[in-house]
């Protein structure tokens, strides 16, 4: 019998999802390492074994982890990445000298755009990219929170990807138990699904500084009305079937059901980080402004951003 051999990951982006990503590897009994920068690499102490704090349900779980430094030399297998979109480029970049043609690089980034830089970039490579519902957050390094369970998507980006009949990395990932991974020909259409819905609720709860179910209310409704409208319009010219009046049932559908909630983009307001806004209402604005379509409420929405410095 031939005996199964699991791959190794490595994982970059050692924020909430990517922490949430490595516990559920450990868990698996797939082993990975967590990559950081070598200056944060050098501050950790080399004679602990780290552990990374996952709290779900109320219930704390201390896992060792694995961390490496992104400046090491060995190379690198299979690369899930899990930074914010605007540093994923630059953190694969910064790894590029460990890639090899048998590199697997799955993308786990928010919003569009930053996923086809990087296949574009790395067209000799199995590029694949993932859309996630998965909520966590992060409290401090390596504390993280699971808020809830979500549905992952994963598809093939590259052309490599697209030609590839059975990738073993990817298969693992789709295996583990504890997450709700699935396989999909159409990775495109799961991530313009979740912009559609980012675009008409990150930005404006960014800006009126409120919970998702705020939005709810009447003076709301008829802006996010129409930015729905004008995200089917523009999605349109790369395919997106859905209808204005289809984006809004969906967007207030998830209004509702997470109504408590701070988007991420608020989070990240409230945490002085930089939002990843450029990618969702960003995104549709160039794709936009390439095929001449009128965006009214996205370019106001975004310009209001920027009067409040929030980018
Ligand atoms: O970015 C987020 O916070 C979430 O994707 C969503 C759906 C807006 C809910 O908070």
């Amino acid at each position: 019998m031939t005996p199964v051999v699991y791959p190794h990951w490595h994982i970059l982006g050692a924020g909430a999802i990517g922490c949430l990503w490595s516990a559920q590897l450990y868990k698996n009994r797939i082993t990975c390492m967590l990559l950081v920068r070598s200056q944060r690499f050098k501050q950790l102490e080399s004679d602990t074994q780290p552990l990374l704090r996952i709290t779900e349900g109320g219930q704390l779980n201390q896992l060792p982890v694995s961390i490496g430094s992104t400046n090491d030399a060995q190379p690198i297998e299979n690369l899930l990445l899990t930074t914010k979109a605007g540093d994923a480029l630059a953190a694969i970049q910064s790894v590029k000298d460990r890639l090899t043609n048998n590199t697997t690089i799955v993308l786990l980034q928010n919003g569009m755009g930053s996923q086809q830089a990087i296949a574009e970039s790395f067209p000799e490579l199995a590029v694949y990219a993932g859309s996630t519902t998965d909520g966590a957050w992060l409290e401090s390094f390596l504390t993280i929170h699971r808020a809830g369970h979500g549905k992952t998507w994963l598809g093939p980006l590259s052309d490599k990807a697209h030609a590839e009949t059975h990738n073993h990395a990817i298969e693992s990932l789709v295996k583990l138990v504890g997450m709700d991974v699935s396989l999909t020909e159409n990775v495109l259409a799961k991530l313009q699904e979740k912009l559609a819905i980012n675009a008409a609720i990150n930005g404006m709860t960014a800006l009126h500084n409120c919970s998702n179910g705020e939005l709810l209310k009447p003076e709301f409704q008829p802006t996010i009305a129409a930015l729905c409208e004008e995200t089917a319009c523009v999605l349109a010219v790369e395919g997106y079937s859905g209808t204005g009046a289809q984006v809004l049932e969906r967007v207030n559908h998830v209004l509702t059901v997470t109504g408590e909630n701070y988007s991420s983009s608020l989070q990240d307001v409230r945490n002085n980080r930089k939002t990843e806004l450029q990618w969702i209402n960003g995104y549709l604005l160039t794709l936009a402004d390439k095929h001449n379509i009128h965006a009214p409420a996205h370019e106001t929405l975004m310009s209001q951003l920027a009067m409040k410095d929030i980018y």
